[in-house]
Parts: structure tokens; C-alpha cells; sequence
């Protein structure tokens, strides 16, 4: 069995376990040594391990790695295409010959890419808008893993610094607005993109990214695409079928009414085929949380349901946000489910400026009180 020392480093990029670990740019997500500390220290091998806000799945990927059984839900189709990835990518040349398709096929998208409009033409080349259209237009990453792993790869380097993805300079973390970044482009002299061929570009860091292998998970680890409230019901079904008890659970839910992974992903979105700019999300978990009543029907929804599932001694690790709201509604709806257990805080203040920080996202409040909280359930 792969023990944490077997890893290495997870900050290193020796090996394939830590080259994929990092795999998908996300927000609010955790540190990987973090994520392989949490699940090493409360699990076993061949124990079951759930996370219902799985992110960019590093907990469910740190439980397969180090051999526990590992299931998440995602509910952004961004962070779920990472987590697919790490946990099962595609054989390279498939990749690669995938990757040759897109690219040849480009020339039918001519017409449609000099429609886009002016925030895309300043953003991407006209060679990459014909290949992002393409990609956008043939992949079919929900079906198909060679699709998902090359997709989930274009998502990567979509947007980021100039010379490290196929954008004019942009953030890589989260995309800014359509006006915002079409002023910033004039006003900071980056008003023409970067002439870029993607074949050439994606094929090299394809190579990099298997240099090392891929990683080998031998349990049953999945991170299931869709809403917690709605998935959580197939995997209570199939543990009472197969008498399974999950003895951790590990996860980070939204903060009420801070990020918006949506809008903040949306350009990522649009590449899987949503729209052209920002959109309000009708959808209540699709969006920032801003009401209480909803943000509090989905962590009761989530924990109560998930409660069913774990074992009477099983720990349960949540990060949340420090804010009052979200820290004193998370500890509620945890006492209340699991009422025999232990409850204790550990306060992690943010050290550095954070991206909710950098992007406004504060609420005005001194340093001091906010951050992040560890809520540790045990028996
Ligand atoms: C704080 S982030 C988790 C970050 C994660 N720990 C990581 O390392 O990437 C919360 C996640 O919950 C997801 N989420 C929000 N509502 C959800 C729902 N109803 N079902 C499933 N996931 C949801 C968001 O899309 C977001 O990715």
C-alpha cells in the first residue's frame, strides 16, 4: 500500500503522483500537502472517504492515491473535469492524436471566429479562437475520458500570464469581466493576443504533464458531476446496497455569500460550451450564495444526508470561512447530525492576501477576523 512518505514531496514535480496532484487552477481550493495530511491522519487504506464540494477534488484524489476508496460530488463542471482527470487520464497518444483531430478540423470554424466578439479577438489569436471553437464544438467531454482528459488540459492553460496559456495576459486563477479586461488590455499596451500555434503550444505540455506517468489508483475513487443535494441519494443508495460506512468526512463547502464559481470560471464555462460573457446563473447553487435560507438548506441537506452514511466513529474535517454567518451555520448543522461526537475549531488565519481579497470579495472586515476555520468532528 502507498504510504505518504511513498509520494514525496507534493510540492515537487518528481513523480506522477505529485505532477497530477496539482492538475486544474481552482479557487478557494486546498493546499495538496494539506489535503494528503487530512486524509493520512484521519483514514485508513481500503476506507471509504467523501467529499460533497469536491473543488478541484484533491481530497478525493490525495484518498485514492494513498489507497482509501474515494468519492466525490462536484457541481461546477470545471472543477469536476479535474478531478476526472487526475483520478483516470487518458493514455497520452490518445491525447495527442485527439489533440491533432481538434486542431485540423479549425479551418470550419473561420467564419465563427471572426464573429466572436471584440473581448475574444483581443484575447486569443485568430488561430487559437478557430481551435478553441473547434474543441468547444466537438469535444465531448462528458461521455468520453480521451475528450474530458484534453479538455480539462485546454481548461488549464486557457487563460493565465502572457506566454503560459493561449490568452493575452490575464489571471489564471479566475477570469476577469468582459469590459474590465478590454480596458485593462488598452490601457496597459496589450491590445493585440499573442500569435500562438495550439497545436505546438497544448502538444508540449501534454508531454510534461506524462513525463512522469500517470498515477496508479487502484481503488474505487470517482468524483460524481452534478448537485450534492440531488448525487448524494446514488451514493447512499449503493453504500446501504453494499453495506459500506465511509469513516471520513473531508470537505470544504461554499461560504455563503462570498465566491461565485461561476462567474468567476466563465470563460472556462464558455469553452464547454456556455455563454459568451458573465451570465446571472438562475440556478440557487450555481451562483454566489446570498441568501441565508438557501445556504443553509444546502448544508443541511448535504451533512444530513451524508450523516446517513458514516460510521459511528468516522471523523469529519470541514474547512469553512471564519465569517460569523457561514462558521456559526456550519457548526449547527454539524452538532446537529452528528450530536454524540466531539466538536473542536481550529482557527487558520489567512497569512497572505487571498484571491477572494485581491478581488474585493471582503466584506470590509479588519484582517484579523477572517480566514478560515477547521471544524474536527471525532468520537
Ligand atoms: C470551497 S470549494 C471546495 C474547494 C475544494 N476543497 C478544492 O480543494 O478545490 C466549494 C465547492 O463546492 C461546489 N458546490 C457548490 N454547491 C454545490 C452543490 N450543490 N453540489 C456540489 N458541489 C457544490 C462549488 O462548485 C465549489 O467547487
Amino acid at each position: 500500500m502507498r504510504s505518504l512518505e511513498d509520494v514525496g514531496n507534493l510540492k515537487g514535480n518528481s513523480n506522477a503522483y505529485t505532477r497530477w496532484a496539482t492538475f486544474g487552477p481552482y479557487y478557494a481550493m486546498f493546499p495538496i500537502d494539506f489535503a494528503f495530511d487530512i486524509v493520512n491522519k484521519y483514514s485508513e487504506p481500503d476506507d471509504y472517504i467523501l467529499d460533497p464540494f469536491a473543488g478541484r477534488c484533491s481530497s478525493v484524489y490525495a484518498g485514492g492515491v494513498l489507497g482509501r476508496n474515494s468519492f466525490g460530488i462536484e457541481i461546477n463542471p470545471v472543477g469536476w473535469l479535474y478531478g476526472n482527470t487526475k483520478l483516470q487520464p487518458a493514455e497520452k497518444q490518445e491525447v495527442l492524436n485527439r489533440l491533432l483531430d481538434i486542431y485540423n478540423s479549425r479551418n470550419n470554424y473561420t467564419g465563427q471566429a471572426y464573429q466572436l466578439s471584440r473581448f475574444f479577438r483581443m484575447c486569443f489569436c485568430v488561430e487559437v479562437r478557430k481551435f478553441l471553437l473547434a474543441a468547444r464544438t466537438e469535444l465531448n467531454w462528458k461521455e468520453n475520458n480521451v475528450d474530458a482528459t484534453l479538455m480539462s488540459i485546454l481548461l488549464i492553460y486557457l487563460h493565465g500570464k502572457l506566454g503560459e496559456g493561449l490568452s493575452n495576459q490575464m489571471r489564471q486563477t479566475k477570469a476577469m469581466g468582459v469590459n474590465y479586461s478590454i480596458r485593462w488590455w488598452t490601457e496597459n499596451g496589450y491590445e493585440k493576443p499573442p500569435k500562438i500555434n495550439p497545436l505546438e503550444f497544448i502538444a508540449k505540455r501534454i508531454e510534461w504533464r506524462y513525463a512522469k506517468g500517470t498515477p496508479e489508483i487502484e481503488t474505487e475513487s470517482k468524483v460524481i458531476f452534478g448537485d450534492a443535494t440531488i448525487e448524494i441519494e446514488t451514493l447512499i443508495e449503493k453504500a446501504n446496497q453494499k453495506n459500506i460506512k465511509f469513516s471520513l468526512l473531508f470537505t470544504s463547502p461554499p461560504y455563503w455569500s462570498i465566491v461565485d464559481y461561476y462567474s468567476d470560471q466563465w470563460l472556462r464555462l464558455w469553452l464547454l460550451g456556455g455563454s459568451t460573457k458573465p451570465k446571472f446563473n438562475p440556478d440557487k447553487h450555481k451562483r454566489r450564495f446570498n441568501s441565508k435560507i438557501d445556504y443553509y438548506n444546502l448544508l443541511d441537506t448535504v451533512f444530513g444526508r451524508c450523516a446517513e452514511i458514516m460510521a459511528d466513529d468516522a471523523t469529519i474535517f470541514v474547512r469553512t470561512d471564519a465569517r460569523k454567518f457561514t462558521l456559526e451555520t456550519t457548526i449547527e448543522i454539524l452538532k446537529k447530525y452528528f450530536p454524540n461526537h466531539l466538536l473542536r475549531q481550529q482557527p487558520k488565519p489567512f497569512k497572505k492576501r487571498t484571491q477572494t481579497e485581491l478581488f474585493n470579495h471582503t466584506n470590509k472586515l479588519p484582517k484579523d477576523k477572517y480566514g478560515e476555520v477547521d471544524i474536527i468532528l471525532t468520537r
